[in-house]
This record gives structure tokens, sequence and C-alpha cells, in this order.
């Protein structure tokens, strides 16, 4: 049955829901622990730069793509030319997968909201976590759980369930970080935290601090995997793709620097090394947050802003997986988003199990968790960012000129899509393969 094509109700949901996609786990869990084990300020410097001459490429494209198409990612790479067809798949099947790993940490963060709600913390956080997550049942569970929980949002359509999920929980977010933010000001490590993120370490500086922070900011803006150029295929006539794919870049990079601002006066009030890693989410920050009478509450703040970050993230893979399922297998929304659903429910749940169970169940030397989490950061992410540009830059006539417009700066953006975004991305991904 064909559905019409939905459109946004508003430029201003647009933007919300684009920065609801971009602002996740890479924003609050992810960005802050790479920012701390690659230097502190030297990587924000870089990271900054990256992202406004770099990154702002491949977001256009993806957001041009939309636009000029307003196709799914199979049928867009369909339409320029059908060799491409299968760009789209690889697209398809990459978001597809970030949702099986993304999903198992949405279960964790499900899991941390009841402990702060019941008030029941365990002494040893350490402990707790890797008993817990080594459970067979519980963590399957509550990955199912935060699966449906976000299903029900792309199943609902565009303006009925992603445009209100996204209108309401981003601005809750917002709020929320900007409490916890504040409070971590009052701390006594508060200067030296905000020492660490702004004071640069020149000697830090070097070729995979540089790669690593490339890598952070395309996994933080979500391009590479065709959700940038879902949302825009229902972006409105008029809306202008420089200035949108600017104004989320800002959003998102606030908010990732605020949650920098959060946790690193807190980091350094209680002794934590801030390059703690994955830990420091799950393990360091509870702990601290136990160690406090209002504690409790900032902690399930804390889990709650994680959620929220990473439900309206988990949408938009979703929404791009659906989307292209509605188009390519003719099927209705309702059932592209049950199948979309078994799909990812079936390979989340060995997802879960390899923190347990399956721990020893290896392939390339990495656990299932971690091997999904690794191919499609690393791999899939920078290769369909690479083929993504060069189909803009050179299969595609005049693309810059509709997408960046003809003025000096078009000109200029041209330059770095043909030939800088191409070249800096074959370095991060031969990068990634070694
Ligand atoms: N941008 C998201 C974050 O920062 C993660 C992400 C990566 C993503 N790729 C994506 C989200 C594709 C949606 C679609 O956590």
């Amino acid at each position: 049955m064909e559905e019409k094509r939905p459109e946004w109700s508003s430029h201003i949901s647009f933007i919300i829901a684009t920065v609801g996609s971009a602002v996740g786990l890479g924003n609050i869990w992810r960005f802050p622990y790479i920012m701390g084990k690659n230097g502190g300020a030297i990587f924000l410097f870089t990271y900054l730069l990256l992202i406004a001459f770099i990154c702002i490429i491949p977001l256009c494209c993806e957001l041009g793509l939309g636009k000029i198409y307003k196709k799914d990612a199979i049928n867009t790479f369909k339409t320029i030319n059908p060799k491409y067809k299968w760009l789209g798949w690889l697209c398809i099947i990459t978001v597809t997968l970030i949702p099986c790993f993304y999903f198992v940490v949405g279960g964790w963060i499900l899991n941390y909201i009841w402990v702060f709600i019941t008030g029941q913390l365990p002494d040893n956080f350490s402990l707790y976590f890797s008993s817990f997550s080594a459970q067979a049942f519980m963590p399957c569970f509550l990955t199912i759980l935060f699966l449906i929980m976000t299903a029900i949002f792309p199943f609902r359509g565009i303006n009925d369930g992603i445009e209100k999920a996204n209108n309401l929980m981003m601005p809750l977010f917002a709020v929320m970080l900007f409490i916890l933010a504040i409070f971590a000001l009052t701390l006594p490590g508060a200067k030296e935290g905000l020492a660490f993120m702004f004071h640069p370490d020149f000697s830090r500086f070097d070729k995979t601090m540089v790669l690593t922070a490339l890598g952070q900011a395309l996994f933080t803006l979500s391009i590479g995997m065709g959700t940038i150029l879902t949302y825009g295929s229902y972006m409105k006539e008029n809306t202008k793709i420089v200035k949108s794919a600017y104004t989320l870049i800002i959003c998102d990079t606030t908010i990732a620097i605020l949650a920098g601002i959060m946790i690193f006066p807190i980091v350094f009030s209680f002794g934590v090394e801030p390059s703690a890693g994955a830990a420091l989410a799950f393990i360091s920050m509870p702990q601290m947050f136990s160690q406090f009478p209002l504690g409790v509450i900032f902690g399930l703040i804390f889990f709650a802003l994680l959620f929220f970050a990473s439900i309206t993230s988990g949408i938009s893979m979703m929404e791009t997986t659906v989307a292209a399922f509605i188009d390519n297998f003719k099927l209705s929304r309702k059932k592209s988003t049950l199948l979309a659903t078994v799909i990812i429910g079936l390979i989340s749940i060995p997802a879960s199990l390899s923190f347990g169970i399956l721990s020893n169940f290896k392939i390339f030397d990495k656990t299932i968790f971690d091997l999904l989490d690794y191919s499609t950061s690393n791999i899939f992410l920078p290769f369909n960012t690479l083929l993504i540009c060069l189909i803009a830059g050179w299969c595609i006539p005049n693309f810059w000129k509709k997408v960046f417009g003809e003025s000096f700066f078009g000109g200029v953006f041209n330059i770095l899509l043909k030939f800088i975004v191409p070249f800096v991305l074959i370095c991060v991904l031969i990068s990634g393969i070694y």
C-alpha cells in the first residue's frame, strides 16, 4: 500500500528532530570520556575545527540528497544511478546494526533509572555493574523493553510519533542538562574540571588524536547511515540546507560541551580519573551520586538525561530502517516497524549476552557487542560517508550549486567536497582498519 510521504509540520520540528538524532550517548557518554583520554582541551579545539570545516560537508550532502530526491536511502542512490543501490543498502544495514548494541546500553540505563527511583543503591557500583551486565535475563529483557519503547514512535508516524516525542523530550533533556551542569559548577572540583576542558596541553597533539576527534564528530552527527538523509527527505521545500546544518552542529556541540561541564567537575571533585572510559557513566558517576545526600535525585536526573538522549537517537535509527522497508518492500508503516523491531531484537540479544554467557565467543578477537560497535563506528561509518561525498561531488551534476549555492563559499565547499573531505575520510578509514 502506498502511503503519502510525510513532511515535518514546521522548521523548528525538523531542527529538534535532527538534534534529537544527533544528540545521544555519543554526546553525554562517549564525548567526555574520549576527550578525557585524549588530553582535554586540545582535543576539544581539534574537534571544533573538524566539525565546522570537514563534517559540515557530508552533513550538507545528506540533507541535500534528502531534500532533492525525497526518498529513503536506498531509492535515493538507486535514482542517482541503479548501480549505486547497494550503497543505500549498506547505509540501511549499518543503521540497523547500530541499535543492536546501542539499545543494550539503553537497557542498562533503564535499570539504573530503576535503581535510583527505588533508592536501593549498591555499595560498590563496579561490582554491581559487572554482575548486572553479565546476567542472562534482565539485561536482555530491558534491551527489548527499550527497543519497544523506541519502536512506538516510528510506528505512529512522523507527525504523531517522532515529532511529538522529540518536541517533548528534547526540551526536558535540555533543562535537566542545565540543572546538572549548574550543580556540577558548585562543586569544589569545578575549577580543575574546567581547566582540564579549556586549557590546552599542546604536547597531546598527534595523528591518533585528530583521527579520534574526526571519528567522534562523524558519529555524533549521525552521518553516513542515511539517517540525516531520511529526516531531510521530510523537509519542507523552503528549508535552507547550510543554515540548518550549522544550526544542528552548534546545538550538538553545545550539548556535548555542556555534558563535559557537567561531568568533569564531578569527576575532579571525587578524584576519579577523567580517562576512566566507558565505565564513567555506569560506575564512576553513579558511585559519586551515591556519596552525598541529594545524590539520589541528581543520579536519577543523570540517567533520565541519558534515557532521553538515547531514545531520540534510537528513534531516528529505527525510522531510517522503517522508511527503507516501506519504500522497498511496499509494506505499511506499521508492518515495517514490526519487521525492523524483530530484526533488531534478534541481534541485540546476543549483543547483550556478550557481557555474560557469550563473553568468550569472539569474532576477530572481539565480542559481539564490541564487534558491532567497532565495525559500525570505525569502518562502515567513514566508508559510507566517503562514498556519499564522492557520489554527491562527482556523480550528480551541479549538486554543490543546489546545496551550497553559487557564492564564493559555495565554491570553497565544493573543493572541500570533491578533494579534501574524501582524502581525510580515507585516512580515517585506514586508521580504523589497522
Ligand atoms: N549521533 C548519535 C549519538 O551521538 C549516535 C548515532 C550514530 C546515530 N549514528 C547514528 C543516531 C545514526 C542515529 C542514527 O549518540
